[in-house]
């Protein structure tokens, strides 16, 4: 009789239960907490868990703890994460090789162009080239520009002959470093500190908010101010998890996701400014400012990646671009 009781009270229970477990979202992401994208992704789980009442309960996890950088891919198109915010290079080796446009050197003159690139039909139609992959693009991060570290100053591109540069993968960025004798070297984000300091590569470029809270400036005797390219992210979901929720959450999941953009967005570059400032009180390692015309040097080393690279992210594209940089003023 016991039993029988117990069996039917379970039976009570168990859709009540199912009814009030919270829809979860796991947010896998590799940087530190404190940089622009774990401040977005912080942001993000709190606007969507109040403003669906706890029925969403968002987990992020930071630092590469759940996943390195292509795997984390991998896991959300096999849905074991549900929401991922990688630079957008990191679409290149899944096949949508448009995505390295953004590693072109030197590409976006500043945040404006790059605004009206993401957030306009480029944007929209590249978050299109995505779908076919089983991913869903929601908004895009900005972090920012990056710098270059060494174990030697390099102000002039013959200072990079034969130096070991760490990179993500991407065959822009390869050819990048290649244009000025470098030896460029895909790793994975987590490994970047281990790898310098055990001296597997030499140097790297990363965002100041990247280098300072992974400690790289405590490894690297020298930092090149050089902002010869960017850094953003595209927060992606999977498709079928996406489509597959009540109508109502995703609208209120859309709406925390529009906020927590804004304000990630609007964060970017204070953080990076502050990064940078941190770095330098820190003493740690040499501040290297370039002249003008080392500047122009760069660029000018640098520019047969375009040419290089036409064929694999599409000429079109880097033109769409360039558009948007002469629709504001740049040449
Ligand atoms: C890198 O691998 O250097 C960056 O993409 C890491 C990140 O997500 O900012």
């Amino acid at each position: 009789m016991r039993i029988w009781i117990a069996a039917f009270v379970l039976a009570l229970a168990t859709p009540w239960a199912a009814a009030q477990a919270p829809i979860v979202i796991k947010f896998s992401h590799v940087v530190a907490t404190d940089t622009p994208k774990g401040k977005g992704a912080q942001r993000f789980k709190e606007l969507a868990e109040q403003r669906t009442n706890g029925r969403v309960k968002v987990e992020v996890y930071p630092n590469s703890q759940l996943y390195k950088d292509k795997e984390e891919l991998e896991a959300l198109q096999l849905g074991s994460v549900q929401m991922l915010a990688p630079s957008v290079s990191k679409f290149g080796p899944i096949g949508v090789k448009e995505y390295e446009a953004f590693d072109l050197p030197f590409i976006f003159p500043d945040r404006a162009v790059l605004a009206r690139v993401t957030e306009g039909p480029v944007g929209a139609s590249l978050f299109q080239k995505l779908e076919s992959k089983g991913i869903k693009g929601l908004a895009y991060w900005d972090n920012g520009f990056k710098d270059m570290t060494s174990n030697k100053p390099l102000r002039e591109p013959a200072d990079f002959k034969g130096q070991k540069m760490r990179i993500q993968s991407s065959k822009v960025l390869e050819a990048q470093f290649r244009a000025v004798g470098a030896i460029p070297q895909v790793m994975a984000f987590s490994e970047v500190y281990q790898a310098l300091q055990t001296g597997v590569v030499d140097g790297t470029e990363n965002t100041p908010s990247n280098i300072f809270s992974q400690k790289t400036h405590e490894v690297q005797k020298y930092l090149t101010v050089s902002n010869h390219g960017y850094i953003g992210y595209a927060v992606i979901t999977n498709v079928k998890f996406w489509s597959s929720l009540p109508a109502d959450v995703r609208t209120a999941l859309e709406g925390a996701m529009r906020d927590a953009t804004r304000y990630a967005n609007a964060i970017a570059q204070q953080e990076n400014e502050q990064a940078l400032a941190a770095i330098k009180a820190s003493g740690k390692t040499q501040i290297v400012e370039l002249t003008d015309a080392q500047k122009s040097a760069w660029r000018k080393a640098m520019q047969p990646v375009y040419k290089e690279m036409e064929g694999r992210v599409g000429k079109e594209l880097i033109a769409s671009i360039q558009k948007e940089a002469a629709a504001v003023g740049y040449k």
